[in-house]
């Protein structure tokens, strides 16, 4: 595993993705950990394009039946729990797909965990047909995410789910 990651702050975002994935892989390759894994990819994520808060929630048991619980993040803390359809995480883990909210406050059923988050993209982790979780991404500024960012992350989340 690479002990620090290469990264151009000059490269466009598509190039800066492009970068990062084959380290990534370099990164998960021979740990089979799922929460390691899942720690490095958000602090390098983190470190690569300075997002506000990014970070996994995981779909666990709980008392009052399936919900997302909270996993490795970098950025301010966060809601700890989010049930299935609820905020623009639940809403991704319901209809297995990606979301780009361009504009949290028109997003109905938003889960404002920092006042400070304008815009935001949910990705979910798909497992053997089912999801498992979700990458959620926020950003500081209105309208941050675009397909680069979809498809980058999407190719990321797949990395991650077939690493453990
Ligand atoms: N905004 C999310 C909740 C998670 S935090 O942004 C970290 C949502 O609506 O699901």
């Amino acid at each position: 595993m690479a002990e620090q990651l290469y990264l151009d702050k000059n490269l466009s975002k598509k190039e800066k993705y492009e970068t990062l994935f084959p380290q990534l892989e370099a990164l998960l390759e021979g740990e089979k950990d799922m929460i390691a894994n899942a720690a490095n990819i958000v602090a390098a994520l983190k470190e690569a394009f300075g997002f506000f808060w990014v970070g996994f929630y995981f779909v666990k048991n709980g008392v009052k039946g399936d919900e997302l619980v909270l996993g490795p993040f970098q950025g301010p803390i966060a809601c700890t729990r989010i049930g299935l359809g609820k905020g623009v995480c639940g809403t991704a883990w319901q209809k297995a797909e990606t979301i780009v909210v361009d504009d949290v406050d028109q997003f109905p059923g938003h889960i404002a965990c920092s006042s400070l988050s304008k815009s935001e993209i949910v990705i979910p982790v798909k497992r053997n047909n089912s999801v498992i979780g979700v990458l959620d991404v926020d950003s500081d500024k209105l309208a941050d995410f675009t397909m680069e960012d979809a498809k980058g992350l999407e190719k990321v989340v797949s990395l991650f789910s077939n690493s453990f």
